[in-house]
This record gives structure tokens, sequence and C-alpha cells, in this order.
């Protein structure tokens, strides 16, 4: 039975991709925006391959509000929004903070006014576990008190949640969840579609590049941090289970059930692992030995981040599928398939 259309901006990226899959498994309808200037047809295609039906893109920049409306003006029947669509590289954001403030911030915005002007009642939005900043108690939950943010990326998470908490509070009968991801990681168990980025500077697919042998080497940024081996700790989650997040956040939402107009919820697995453990983890798991060095800290890493999920799995139903082994496993196996294209590519 059709639950409704979802409006997913991002929809061609590496968590939008994911959670469209999820959607349509569960019962959604769903179209997609995506300026296609960091997300990927490829993604798209990989998607219709696993659903074994198509979706819709719009390549709209959400930064232009007069384009956006356009979208809902077709589409009168959606009932949801899952909004994506923002830069998310902490590296890249402390390079270019104009950059990420235009982009992240005009786009929710627009989303917003979108919501409101075209009665869209229900809108899930992509925070980050990045505005906790350097927490000074773990593991976080969602009364922790938020830090500074590290990196203008983080900001634009902070900001992103006030408008939303502002917009849902001058606004009557909308509902607004707040996810913030933790550290997304892995594949669609078919490895058919994953996190496609050409220089990523995320651990994992640095990790599987390196593995592979796209990369030289590769840099652990920093081994002298106050943690168990001195490297950071974060909180891995596999990206089925943020899309399913998703999905529950929307049903919880489009059920009434949910308990105040803007919620927040922290979408981790609740279990810390430094950089160096997730190291061996990959090479258990995939029976390569990783050539690294240590290299001085990154600017805009907090030493360590892991969350108290106990809220989402109450609230939301969310039940956690995969475990850190799954999660190298599905990341090594989608590098080796992207290998495999790019070889069939050439002959
Ligand atoms: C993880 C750890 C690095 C690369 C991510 C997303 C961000 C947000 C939060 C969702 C850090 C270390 C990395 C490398 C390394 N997610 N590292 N060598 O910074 O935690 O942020 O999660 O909203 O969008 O980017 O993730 O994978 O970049 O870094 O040592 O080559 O791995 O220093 O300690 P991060 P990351």
């Amino acid at each position: 039975m059709i639950q409704g259309k979802i409006l997913v901006t991002g929809g061609c990226g590496y968590i939008g991709g994911h959670t469209i899959v999820d959607l349509i498994n569960n019962g959604f309808e769903v179209i997609s925006i995506d300026d296609l200037s960091r997300g990927s047809l490829l993604m798209l295609a990989g998607v219709e391959k696993i659903l074994g039906q198509s979706i819709k893109n719009y390549k709209v920049d959400l930064s232009n509000l007069e384009d956006t409306q356009a979208i809902f003006i077709e589409n009168p029947d959606i009932v949801g929004i899952v909004h994506f669509a923002a830069y998310k590289s902490v590296g890249e954001s402390v390079l270019e903070p104009l950059m990420y403030y235009r982009n992240n911030i005009n786009s929710l915005v627009n989303i917003l006014q979108c919501a409101k002007d075209y009665q869209v009642p229900h809108v899930v939005f992509s925070s980050s576990c990045s505005v906790y900043g350097n927490a000074q108690s773990l593991p976080v939950n969602e009364q922790t008190p938020l830090a500074v943010a590290e990196s203008p990326y983080a900001y634009t998470k902070q900001i992103g949640e006030v408008i939303c908490r502002d917009f849902a509070k001058q606004n009557e009968g909308y509902n607004i969840c707040l996810l913030r991801y933790f550290n997304p990681v892995g594949a669609h168990p078919t490895a058919i579609i994953g996190e496609l980025q050409e220089k990523p500077e995320n651990l994992v697919p640095v990790i599987t590049q390196t593995a592979i042998g796209k990369r030289l080497d590769m840099t652990v940024f920093g081994s002298d941090y106050d943690t168990r081996d001195g490297s950071c700790v974060r909180d891995y989650i596999h990206v089925m289970d943020i899309a399913n997040a998703h999905t529950k956040a929307l049903q919880y939402m489009i059920k009434g059930t949910n308990k105040e107009a803007c919620e927040v919820f922290n979408l981790g697995s609740g279990d810390g692992v430094t950089v160096l453990e997730l190291i061996k983890a990959f090479e258990k798991v995939s029976g390569k030995t990783l050539s690294y060095k240590i290299g001085p800290r990154r600017n805009g890493d907090v030493v360590a981040v892991y969350a108290d999920n106990t809220k989402a799995c109450k609230l939301l139903g969310w039940k956690i599928q995969y475990s850190l082994d799954q999660m190298m496993d599905t990341a090594w196996r989608w590098e080796q398939n992207l290998k495999m294209d790019e070889i069939s590519h050439l002959n």
C-alpha cells in the first residue's frame, strides 16, 4: 500500500540514494532533487537497478527558490520531505566556509519555505553528530549541551537545527525530525551502490581506495590524542541503518505519534571505535594489510564522539541491523565492484 510521495533532496548522494531504496522497500513513492554538484546519476542508476524501477530526479539547485517551487507545483501530492542536500566534508568546510554557509543554509531555508507554501507537513532534516563538538561527557545523548562547533560544516548543522526549531514553533501542524548522524559507512549489501567520491576525505573510502591500490598509502591524522590508542574515536553506523531511520522517522510523524513538533534523534551504533581499531577491523574482514603512516592532527577534528541511541530505538522503533564487520565487508565489496566497472569500461 503506497504510504505517500516523499521528496528526497540530495537523492543522488550517498545517504540519499540508500534512503530511497529503504523508503520504496517500505511502501513510499519517491522523487529526488539533486543538482549533481556532489551527487551522481550513477548512484540513481544503481538505486533503479536494485529496485527494478525508475526514479525521477529534478536537476535543480535548491538555492534557486523559483526552480524549487516549480517542483512542488508539479507534485502537489508530496506528503513529506527528507532534506539531505548539503556539502558535508569537515576538512573542505574549513577551507571554504562561505561556500558551506551559502549552500547549506540557503537550501534549507528554501525547502522549509516550500514546505509551508505547499502544505507539506513532515520534514526530516539531515543533521550530524558534529553539532556536539568536543562534548564534555560521552556517550552524547540528545540533551547533551552543544559545544562550540569545530568546523563551518558543523556550524551549518547547528544553525540548521535552530532554523528547523523556529520554523516548527511558528507553523502549527508542521513536524520536523532532526537526525544526527554519526559516521555513516558501508554500502548496500548488493554492493551495487555505495559511497561515490573521486578523492574522498572520509576515513572508510580512503581505507578501501588504499587497499585496492587507487592510493599509494594513507595517513592516520594524529596518534597523540587522549584516547585508548591515541587516535580519534568515532561512532560508525551502516548507511542502510541510517537509511531505515529516515523511513521510521517519516512513519513516526505521519502516524501522528511524534511527541513534539520538532524532535532530535541520535543515529549512531553507540560504540566508539578508534581510527586504528577500524583499520584493524578492515584488515581482518578484507584479508588485506593496509599501508598507512601516522601524521599530524587534522584541523576541525573532534577527539572523540559516540552516541547514546536509546531515544531513536525507543521512539522510532529503530533497530540496528549491521555490525562493524558488515560495514567493512560491504564497503570493501563496493570498492572492488567499482574497480571491476572501471576495468570493464576500459575493455
Ligand atoms: C573520521 C576519523 C579523521 C581520513 C564525518 C563526516 C561528516 C559527519 C560526521 C555526518 C577522524 C580520521 C580520516 C584519513 C584519518 N557525518 N581520518 N585519515 O571527520 O568524523 O566527519 O562524520 O553528518 O559529514 O565527514 O569523518 O571519516 O573524515 O574522519 O585519520 O585519511 O578518521 O581524523 O578522526 P568525520 P572522517
